[in-house]
């Protein structure tokens, strides 16, 4: 037999994960009371309490470089050789962000730097590009960045679905935190439940729609992933899902549970499943980190994990693409996760609804020859992140290291 048939498969996986938000939040109940509608439709009815609001000193690239600056040592940065950013809401339609991100964290120079796009689906597809990389180059490391500002636009039904936020995921062999394991399924439909053309600030949403796509999406491909690989429920400890609302993800879990799961196995479940919303519930729909966000929302909110458990993920992209895959916690990955990260969510400022509609929709003005300076901007002297945008010259965006 062949050396390379007989070597033991090597675990690869994520290692290290950070995350970054803006620092302003709008209360959801404050949109309800703006809008004339009952709070509980948001807060019952989509199972949502805050969402982020970004500053014009806060993009995809400063938010993506400040979560992934939160765990990169030194050592780190010597070792990344590829790092691929998940977004649909890109700076630039050639550049790719995470050509920006690589100087930002000065990462050593021989990398590979790409930005990868499927709606929300697209971190989940650069993990997988993570994994067969590091299956060819054993010492490399990838750097995994879901970076999104989900804006619909004032008085649209997606507007209580907002959010803003950035998941960095240091991808590498034998993992501290999760190891990515072989067995996935991924399904594509061509349909319009959700898309942004480019002459569109905001999506074009048929948004029940979406939500029958993505649960028939999940039940399908949850099917096929049980027929493939003989597992069933039993092989799970939790799930985690792309959540671009709280309450989507009860119906996505309580669609896994329906069928001839006893009442307590169910609740254990739902148990679980509360404690992967506590982030999401606070930062609204991130896109592509949403999942991730979930993730660690679980991982750092349940005391009912432990090392070897087996956890369900699905991933969804509108338009649509979606994969079911699974990770299995790392022994000690506890350690390498926070018990403090609510204070981040506690020590943001709250703005009234005049103060986020003029925040969250204010656009950017060039003087003729593409200039605006922020560099005095209250935004930039409150952000709690490692990067921001300065300015833009001459059309060219400039950030700066503030912490
Ligand atoms: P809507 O149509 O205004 O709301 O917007 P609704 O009438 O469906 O009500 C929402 C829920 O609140 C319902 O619960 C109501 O019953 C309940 P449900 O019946 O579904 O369980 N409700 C109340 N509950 C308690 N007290 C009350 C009350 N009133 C109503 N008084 C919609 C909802 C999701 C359509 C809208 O927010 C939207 O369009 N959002 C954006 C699209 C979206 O998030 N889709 C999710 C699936 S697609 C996806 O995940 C991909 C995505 O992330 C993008 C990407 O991939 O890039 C979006």
């Amino acid at each position: 037999m062949k050396i390379k048939e007989i070597k033991e498969k090597i675990k690869i996986g994520i290692d290290k994960i950070g995350f970054a938000m803006p620092k302003y939040f709008l209360d959801i109940r404050d949109l309800a009371l703006g809008r004339n509608e009952n709070e509980n439709k948001f807060v019952k009815g989509l199972m949502q309490s805050e969402m982020s609001i970004t500053p014009v000193t806060e993009d995809i690239v400063s938010l993506g470089a400040s979560a992934a600056e939160q765990i990169l040592d030194e050592e780190d940065k010597k070792n990344v050789e590829m790092i691929i950013v998940g977004t649909e809401s890109s700076i630039d339609q050639s550049k790719a962000s995470a050509v920006f991100i690589h100087h930002l964290l000065d990462i050593q120079p021989f990398a590979r730097s790409i930005e990868i796009k499927e709606a929300c689906y697209g971190a989940t597809a650069a993990l997988s590009f993570a994994k067969n990389y590091i299956e060819k180059n054993e010492n490399a490391s990838v750097l995994v960045i879901a970076s999104d500002i989900a804006k619909y636009g004032i008085n649209t039904p997606g507007e209580s679905t907002q959010g803003a936020g950035s998941i960095a995921m240091l991808i590498k062999k034998d993992p501290k935190i999760a190891v990515i394991n072989d067995e996935n399924v991924c399904q594509t439909r061509d349909i319009m439940d959700f898309w942004r053309p480019n002459y569109s600030d905001f999506p074009i949403v048929d948004g029940h729609f979406s939500t029958k796509q993505y649960l028939d999406c999940l039940t399908t491909t949850f099917d096929e992933y049980k027929k493939r690989y003989s597992q069933d429920l039993s092989n799970f400890s939790a799930f985690c899902f792309h959540l671009p609302f709280p309450k989507l993800g009860l119906k996505a879990i309580n669609s896994l549970l329906e069928k001839n799961v006893e009442k307590n196995i169910k609740n254990i479940f739902l148990e679980k499943f509360h404690t992967s919303i506590v982030y999401g519930k606070r930062v609204g729909n991130i896109y592509t980190g949403s999942l991730y966000l979930s993730l660690l929302s679980s991982l750092e909110n349940c005391d009912n994990l432990k090392a070897g458990d087996k956890i369900g993920m699905y991933s969804y992209g509108s338009g649509a693409v979606c994969e079911f895959f699974n990770l299995s916690l790392a022994e000690g990955f506890k350690n390498h996760l926070r018990n403090d990260r609510l204070n981040d969510f506690n020590n943001r400022k709250q703005l009234s609804i005049e103060e986020y509609e003029a925040m969250f929709f204010e656009k950017i003005i060039l003087d003729k020859e593409g200039n605006c300076d922020f560099s005095n901007s209250k935004f930039i002297q409150e952000s709690d992140n490692a990067f921001v945008l300065e300015k833009i010259e001459n059309h060219k965006r400039i950030y700066k290291k503030i912490k």
